[in-house]
């Protein structure tokens, strides 16, 4: 058998609980079938996300001694600007609490009502932004990209004669930047080429539009690229990655994400820029030498970064991943292919047939995942989209559990539990019904919404 081999080692651990089946019904009934709001104390597997929660090193936990705790001109904030223009090759950089709030300062500072953003594919959090902010989005992948199970190396990629087609339509003056997203989060974490990225490098330069990339999953996507992209086999994590923040003017990230703790930024090699939105760090997030992160996260972020170009350390999550997706589709589950980052995804408009979209099988799925195993999944489907102006569903592209793979935290023993109880699911998914909403918050409706079986 083709298994994935930690190349690390459990040093410190925490305590799991496989609770009865009982308490996990009422559980999942006391949190309105809604995962986020479940207490880990009920949780067997917590696969709800990779953000915030992929194991840190030793180097990170021992940096976060030394952390310089000073309000303003902390020698951890000069760590950190080091770092990252050694690895994302951007010398200013705006300290963010986390990546919505690089998102809501990129989305004041450039976003008028009446604006479209041309993206890859939105972000749930990205997406909520720009609504705020009057703009709207236009989601260009390539037509394949939404083809859940098949071979297509890149579906993160942009739709090269959609986006011209886009900026004829709406007009270069409305059009303030263009966002690509590395490893497209919500399609199921896919990547995208760098040869697409160069491509929608020159329409942007050609038109004079900003390219602003979501660098929160950064290293995944180069991990990816150096596997599928032929002519970057042979180059260096580092180059990949810089290569890629080098296409773009603005590179924002969640530190949840691409360094394992917490935080976020905004870089860029352009002062006017910076300039632009460096008032707003003060206003929203904190001192522009520290933006809300605590300064032991900042070492941690500064350590993390740099670990980023590791391949040993960055292929854990991805392989990990191919070996969770792969089992699975052996066994006839349907699961988005190729494997992409982040974690597995299971196609729950397939898995759940029997339930129409208006009654999200993604969340479904994901209820009764946790009622039969103990393990957190998280809906990415229709509960994750919002209304339209009328007030409508707009219905999800797909309908995915996610089951996110956090770096070097399962061990294999533990994936082979999900594999054999989402195979046994599947094989009981008659079993499964649908839900509506009982309790329906305006914005971001999925983290604290409240939902019932129809
Ligand atoms: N961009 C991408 C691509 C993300 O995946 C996330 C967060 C954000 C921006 C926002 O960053 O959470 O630090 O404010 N993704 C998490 C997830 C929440 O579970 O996929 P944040």
């Amino acid at each position: 058998e083709d298994i994935p081999l930690e190349l690390h080692k459990v040093r410190m651990v925490q305590k799991l609980y496989l609770v009865p089946i009982e308490r996990r019904l009422e559980a999942i009934k006391d949190a309105g079938f809604n995962t986020f709001r479940l207490s880990t104390k009920d949780v067997y597997l917590d696969m709800l996300t990779d953000s915030g929660t992929n194991a840190m090193s030793d180097n990170q936990i021992s940096a976060m001694l030394r952390a310089d705790d000073a309000y303003a001109g902390s020698q951890s904030f000069e760590r950190l600007q080091e770092a990252v223009e050694e690895v994302l090759g951007k010398k200013y950089l705006l300290p963010v609490h986390q990546g919505r709030a690089a998102e809501n300062v990129i989305s004041r500072t450039f976003i008028k009502p009446g604006n479209v953003i041309p993206m890859n594919y939105h972000f749930t959090t990205a997406l909520a932004h720009i609504l705020e902010n009057g703009g709207k989005v236009a989601e260009l992948l390539h037509d394949e990209a939404l083809i859940l199970h098949s071979e297509n190396p890149f579906k993160g990629n942009m739709d090269i004669a959609k986006l011209e087609a886009c900026i004829q339509e709406n007009g270069v003056e409305n059009i303030p930047f263009i966002r690509m997203e590395a490893s497209t989060n919500l399609i199921g974490g896919q990547p995208f080429s760098i040869s697409n990225l160069m491509d929608v490098r020159r329409v942007a330069d050609k038109y004079g539009i900003m390219l602003v990339l979501d660098a929160s999953l950064l290293g995944e996507n180069a991990y990816l690229v150096k596997q599928r992209e032929e002519q970057w086999k042979e180059n260096s994590m580092a180059d990949i990655i810089k290569m890629m923040t080098g296409l773009a003017d603005l590179v924002y990230f969640s530190a949840r994400k691409l360094s394992s703790s917490r935080g976020g930024g905004i870089c860029t090699n352009r002062r006017d820029l910076y300039s632009k939105m460096e008032a707003l760090i003060p206003l929203y997030e904190g001192f522009l030498t520290y933006g809300g992160i605590s300064v032991r996260e900042i070492e941690a972020m500064t350590v993390g970064l740099r670990e980023t170009l590791d391949e040993t350390m960055i292929s854990q999550s991805p392989n990990f991943i191919k070996y969770l997706v792969e089992t699975l589709d052996k066994h006839g589950v349907p699961v988005v292919t190729p494997p992409g980052v982040l974690g597995a995804h299971v196609d729950a408009m397939s898995f759940c047939s029997h339930i129409p979209q208006t009654e999200y099988p993604a969340g479904a799925l994901a209820a009764a995942l946790y009622l039969i195993s103990g393990i957190r999944g998280m809906e990415r489907g229709t509960v994750s989209s919002v209304r339209d102006e009328n007030g409508d569903e707009i219905l999800a592209d797909v309908e995915l559990l996610r089951l996110a793979v956090p770096r070097r935290v399962f061990t294999l023993s533990q994936i082979k539990y999900v594999v054999d109880r989402v195979v046994w699911l599947y094989e009981n998914r008659e079993m499964i019904g649908g839900l509506r909403f009982v309790y329906e918050p305006p914005v971001l409706r999925f983290f604290m919404g409240g939902l019932e079986p129809t």
